[in-house]
């Protein structure tokens, strides 16, 4: 079984999932954090998947407000040995009905390509060119809520 949580940003729990953030999505990339960007995460909100069985925290995202009616979902992860078993969807889904029930119209993101099928099967549409952030190549995503 799996649930979701709310994670208080500089909380034990938003640690592990900046560690998470590192090794699944940082790392492969050879990126590291910056300090200025985490002092910033201060006004995101941070989402964490656990396993209730072992309390372990197996996924997450970030939110971050962009206006009044459109939030962008960030650093989505699931960690290596639980990725295929449907935690994804589920998480972007959890994102989507938070976002909505807050009053945001629209959820964007900035997908790397290896992933732009799965936020299609999301109901994502491409919504820019190919463009490059730090030399890795994204195309921004957006859905109606
Ligand atoms: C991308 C990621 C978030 C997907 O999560 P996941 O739990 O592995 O995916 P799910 O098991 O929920 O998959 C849901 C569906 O998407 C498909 N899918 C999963 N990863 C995919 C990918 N990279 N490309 C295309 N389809 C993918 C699955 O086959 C499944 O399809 P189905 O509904 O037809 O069965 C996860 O694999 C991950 O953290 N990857 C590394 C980090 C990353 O690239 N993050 C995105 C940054 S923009």
């Amino acid at each position: 079984m799996i649930k979701f949580i709310d994670i208080e940003f500089g909380s034990t729990r938003y640690k592990e999932l900046l560690d998470l953030r590192y090794k699944i999505l940082l790392q492969p990339l050879g990126l590291k954090f910056l300090d200025s960007y985490r002092e910033e995460e201060a006004t995101f909100l941070h989402i964490g998947c656990i396993e209730s069985s072992t309390d372990e925290l197996i996924g997450g995202l970030i939110l971050v407000p962009i206006d009044d009616e459109e939030i962008r979902v960030m650093q989505v992860a699931v960690d290596t040995v639980h990725q295929g078993e449907g935690i994804g969807k589920k998480l972007i889904k959890h994102a989507e009905t938070i976002a909505k029930k807050i009053g945001y119209e629209r959820i964007v993101m900035h997908a790397m390509l290896s992933v732009v099928s799965f936020y299609e099967k999301q109901g994502y549409k491409q919504d820019s060119d190919l463009f490059e952030e730090k030399g890795i190549s994204f195309i921004r995503m957006v859905k109606d809520l």
